[in-house]
């Protein structure tokens, strides 16, 4: 890597792209990996999602604008579904983790796919209520339930923090009863490490999230939700490794160290222990570097990978095994969503030496994607709104609040007689940009548009300005 006085940003593909970019014989070209299913584009070489080109929605919903294409999203919803009752022929849970992305249609879809829900918070709880989800099918995870923000009727989710468990205070327990049923009151996580961005791995010791198990904390917290056998039941294990996982050796080690948990408290306590959830965290394309596990061999792989772990603690031929659940949210959202914008300004900066790059500033950028700045995540982009013959030429697409750091698409070949208002398409946005979005600089948040069968219709309307000044009180 080069050095650059202007900091390791400006160091990243200093005058070239960066390895895994290759030059494009067609720039316009839609590699299928990464965009949804019904994407194609016109004769006039518009794009075109859930059979609605985007130039007429962007013209009559504005940009920047997210859309979701619903029979992607329900396709890769059954895909999982499918996939596990296959590979698992006792049965498996598939739960969405709303977190990727939730509003109430999307909740439905889920129910209506046959999909049980993962929430994270009382705002997703009441979100998946809201919708009318049905709260056995409801498990509610994270480090720290706060009794104001859920209302206590997280009481069957994960346990995820021994605070947590202090929190449940006898006046409440009536109310604990009611609540949503869950796979996992989870006192554990797997201390493993998974291989990716180190602010998306959640199952190396040194975290936030869950009980180590090293320190045997992890069997005490299990001791402690055994002894008070009134007001909590133990139904199993939980692991959640990170996020953006391409292969399963990491699942594996967790399901070792799960699986080994979860015989040691069977066999101390007689304790029936009838749920294991290994979590979400499978890749998806957002460039053409990325290679996503299918869910036919994804759903095959746990399994054998159970199977034998199952085998080394006596459940060889699946009596006593508990029943597997797994929670995928970017691997079901993320690759229905994109995200439009259009074209402000364009800028080509001379690097010296022969090089420039070329700066392609939309009307979005950190507030409607934070992951780019968040963790140097990669996406790709391609021209939206017409056909273009020009040659590729290498482009950083930023957004247009007051941070150098606001970028969309670090690296991209755009056409070079790009101009200002044409629309730019950014796929894999369906996960964590609407969800993390927020409204820096005073930016009013993107609508979420689904499509279907030529039709456009708003699941989440655009933000405006009176929404933003409605809380300013003073
Ligand atoms: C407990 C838990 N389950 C599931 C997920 C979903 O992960 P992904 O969207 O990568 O599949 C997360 C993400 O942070 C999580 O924390």
């Amino acid at each position: 890597m080069r050095a650059h006085e202007a900091g390791a940003l400006h160091a990243e593909g200093y005058g070239g792209p960066p390895i895994w970019l290759p030059y494009p014989t067609d720039v316009t070209e839609l590699l299928p990996q990464l965009w949804p299913c019904t994407a194609r584009r016109d004769d006039a070489g518009r794009l075109v999602v859930g059979g609605v080109d985007m130039v007429t929605l962007a013209r009559e919903w504005g940009t920047a604008a997210y859309v979701i294409d619903e029979e992607d999203f329900r396709a890769r919803a059954r895909a999982f579904r499918d996939a596990f009752a296959t590979a698992f022929p006792g049965g498996a849970d598939v739960y969405y983790a709303g977190k990727a992305f939730l509003c109430t249609e999307v909740a439905r879809w889920v129910q209506q796919e046959g999909l049980c829900l993962d929430v994270c918070t009382g705002g997703e709880l009441a979100v998946a209520i809201r919708a009318g989800f049905p709260g056995e099918r409801i498990t509610l995870h994270g480090n720290n339930k706060t009794p104001a923000s859920c209302g206590w009727r997280w009481s069957t989710g994960s346990v995820g923090s021994s605070w947590t468990l202090r929190r449940d205070r006898p006046d409440r327990r009536d109310r604990r009863r009611d609540g949503c049923r869950s796979p996992s009151d989870d006192p554990g996580h797997g201390g493993v490490e998974a291989h990716t961005h180190e602010f998306i791995a959640t199952g190396h010791e040194d975290q936030k999230f869950g009980f180590s198990l090293a320190d045997g904390v992890a069997r005490a917290a299990a001791d402690a939700i055994l002894a008070r056998p009134k007001t909590l039941r133990l139904l199993g294990f939980h692991s959640h490794i990170g996020s953006q996982i391409f292969d399963t050796t990491g699942f594996e080690l967790a399901a070792r160290r799960l699986v080994g948990l979860h015989a040691d408290v069977v066999n101390a306590s007689g304790a029936d222990l009838p749920e294991i959830d290994l979590g979400g965290g499978y890749g998806i394309a957002y460039t053409s570097q990325h290679r996503p596990l299918a869910p036919r061999d994804l759903a095959e792989q746990l399994a054998g990978i159970l199977e034998r772990e199952f085998k080394a603690i006596g459940c060889g031929d699946g009596t006593g095994a508990p029943r597997v659940s797994i929670e995928p949210g970017r691997a079901i959202a993320g690759p229905a969503g994109i995200t439009l914008y259009e074209v402000g300004t364009i800028k080509d900066v001379a690097l010296g030496e022969g090089f420039s790059r070329r700066y392609v500033s939309v009307d979005g950028g950190m507030s409607d994607n934070i992951r780019p700045a968040l963790y140097e995540a990669d996406y790709s982009v391609t021209l939206a709104s017409r056909d273009s013959q020009a040659a590729p030429r290498l482009s950083r697409v930023v957004g247009r609040h007051c941070e150098s750091g606001d970028i969309v698409v670090l690296d991209e070949y755009l056409p070079d007689d790009l101009a200002l208002g044409d629309l730019l398409a950014v796929p894999g946005t369906g996960a964590y940009c609407r969800s993390m979005s927020n409204q820096y600089n005073h930016t009013p948040r993107p609508p979420v548009i689904a499509v279907r069968d030529g039709v456009a219709r708003v699941l989440v309307r655009r933000e405006t300005i009176d929404d933003l000044l409605a809380l300013d009180v003073g």
